[in-house]
């Protein structure tokens, strides 16, 4: 089932294929969730980001910051377009709803289980309403 309007099917299989593959590399001893991420920039590249779990538990790092970091690294500022894959379709966590933001408050986010159904089409602006964003900075 792959019904969304807000992509090119095609690029969406890739995102979905993407973030499928990726997720083969997530690091999670511990929770045994693996996640996989793909982040789409405006000019068209694709990030992707596996979970990376610590024995120091709170030092572990979702998927979607880690795509979202490597692709500012290098030099991204401009995305689209995120799906994220789990085994059930689970939701992004806030903090990384948080980091998303930053850069595009109205990302476009697919969640998908491992089959690649999608679970939900959304948007960040849904996902973190009113979020905390650069010009809240300002005085
Ligand atoms: N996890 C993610 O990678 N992304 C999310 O948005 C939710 C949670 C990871 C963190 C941890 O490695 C595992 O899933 C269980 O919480």
């Amino acid at each position: 089932m792959k019904t969304t309007t807000q992509i090119d099917g095609e690029m969406l299989e890739k995102l979905i294929e993407t973030a499928r593959n990726a997720r083969n590399w997530a690091y999670a001893p511990y929770s045994h969730y693996a996640v996989g991420a793909a982040l789409l920039t405006a000019s068209g590249k694709i990030y992707d980001g596996v979970n990376i779990e610590n024995a120091a538990f709170p030092a572990g790092i979702c998927a979607e910051r880690v795509a979202m970091f490597i692709a500012v690294s290098e030099g991204e500022r401009d995305f689209t377009f995120l799906v994220v894959m789990t085994d059930n379709g689970g939701s992004p966590c806030g903090s990384c709803r948080q980091v998303l933001a930053e850069f595009n408050p109205d990302l476009l986010v697919i969640i998908a289980d491992e089959q690649g159904h999608i679970i939900k089409e959304t948007s960040l602006a849904k996902l973190l309403p009113d979020a905390f964003l650069p010009a809240d900075l300002k005085k």
